[in-house]
């Protein structure tokens, strides 16, 4: 072997080697890749597991939370009877015998006062918190907060009739000093009375539109309730909500549902509604005229209502509401034509003479229905024959009803 052959054997080891080395660096270096891609995922991995810890731990937190919630005693509700000077207070509870307890630092002192509603600790009998006083969600409804858009342009006729709803319901409340300088009482509510669908709703409504006074409106019916007490209970909640609201006004409509005669003989339903009633009377009887709680009663059936609730001192002021006369008849078929698309042939007076006794409600439905044969013929104006046939309908609409039937031909 010469010296040749061992430098080309060198020279060919280096190159080998350089390539080893070559692949080694470029495995190290696909390895590389990987470790930092594999760290990459391992640093996301932490990342999601430190936001799952802190969940749970917040999680475990609000369960602990919950579980002393549930594993805290029971408290006691009970009414304060007295204050005493110590500062401790003597407390009503279901259980039986008066208490002397302490009072909780954490309640206010200015709601502890007697007749207020408490939380009582189930050993100590503590008072714990004070509760608001309670009111059937029902109660709670009757109050009028979004005022109705009726007003008084939109009740025809019955104009002095409104003077004096507003004298007896809206002037003692605003104005009290007028009657304290006379010296005389002011009515404490007024009863509404008269046939149905001759507006002594729409009347409260716009009493309630237009008054400041809180309005209040329950149904009659609403007060008859399925158990014994609820209907009496739902009176004085109702009238304890307008107090504390006073001024206001209660709106008692339909007033025939409780306000019936007593009779001897009554189911045990009867009782209840009498109950009702009575509370009803205890609450006329109970405030003060010059106070800041109005009435006013509506119904259809003046000969059904019990004496007890037309004694002076009650509703001492009957409001009769008329069937409409000539003149108002004109005034409300003014007042539903005003939104509607008629044609010069329309005369409103001429419509009021051809419908002798009808009511309010009756001339809104001749006003609707006549927009219907007009819609029905393809007309937007409505012309005086379709009020002709729409008075044909609706003042003679239920004359079927109720007559008897005309035998038919027998057949033998
Ligand atoms: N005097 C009136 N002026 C205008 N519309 C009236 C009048 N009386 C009744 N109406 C119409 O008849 C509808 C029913 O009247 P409502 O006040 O409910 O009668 P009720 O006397 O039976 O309570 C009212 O919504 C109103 O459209
Ligand atoms: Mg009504």
């Amino acid at each position: 072997m010469g010296l040749d052959d061992l430098g080309a054997f060198k020279e060919e080891n280096k190159q080998d080697s350089i390539d080893e080395f070559m692949k080694r660096i470029s495995m190290l270096e696909e390895r590389n890749l990987e470790l930092v891609e594999e760290a990459r995922r391992v640093e996301g991995e932490k990342r999601f597991v430190e936001g799952e810890l802190l969940r749970l731990q917040k999680e475990l937190k609000r369960l602990k939370a919950e579980l002393e919630r549930l594993k805290a005693p029971p408290l006691i509700i009970g009414q304060i009877k007295d204050v005493l000077s110590d500062g401790r207070v003597v407390v009503k509870s279901s259980t039986g015998p008066d208490f002397i307890v302490n009072i909780s630092d954490y309640v206010p002192k200015d709601n502890v006062e007697v007749g207020a509603r408490v939380a009582l600790n189930k050993q100590t009998l503590a008072v714990m918190g004070v509760l608001p006083p309670s009111l059937d969600p029902v109660v709670v409804g009757a109050e009028i907060i979004e005022k109705p858009e009726t007003t008084y342009k939109d009740i025809g006729g019955l104009e002095p009739e409104i003077i004096e709803v507003r004298e007896a319901v809206e002037d003692p409340l605003l104005r009290p000093e007028l009657y304290k300088k006379v010296g005389i009482d002011p009515p404490k509510g007024v009863l509404l009375v008269g046939p149905p669908g001759t507006g002594k709703t729409l009347l409260a409504k716009a009493v309630a539109q237009q008054t400041h006074a809180t309005f209040i409106r329950f149904v009659g019916s609403e007060l008859v309730q399925k158990y014994i007490g609820e209907g009496a209970r739902l009176v004085r909640e109702l009238f304890d909500l307008a107090r504390q609201k006073a001024p206001s006004i209660v709106f008692i409509d339909e007033l025939d549902s409780i306000g019936a005669k007593r009779l001897d003989m009554a189911t045990s339903g009867d009782r209840e509604v009498q109950r009702t009633l009575m509370q009803l009377l205890a609450e006329l009887d109970g405030f003060n005229p010059l106070g800041d709680v109005k009435i006013i009663g509506a119904t259809n059936r003046p000969d059904i209502l019990d004496e007890a609730l037309l004694r002076p001192g009650r509703f001492d002021r009957i409001i009769d509401i008329p069937i409409p006369n000539v003149e108002s008849r004109t005034e409300i078929f003014k007042i539903h034509m005003r939104r509607m698309n008629i044609d010069d042939t329309v005369e409103s007076s001429e419509l009021a003479a051809k419908t002798e006794g009808a009511t309010g409600a009756e001339i809104k439905a001749i006003c609707t229905e006549s927009g219907m044969f007009a819609i029905r013929d393809n007309r937007d104006t409505v012309g005086m024959p379709d009020f002709e046939k729409a008075i044909t309908k609706v003042m003679h609409q239920g004359d079927e009803i109720g007559k008897p039937q005309e035998s038919g031909p027998m057949f033998a």
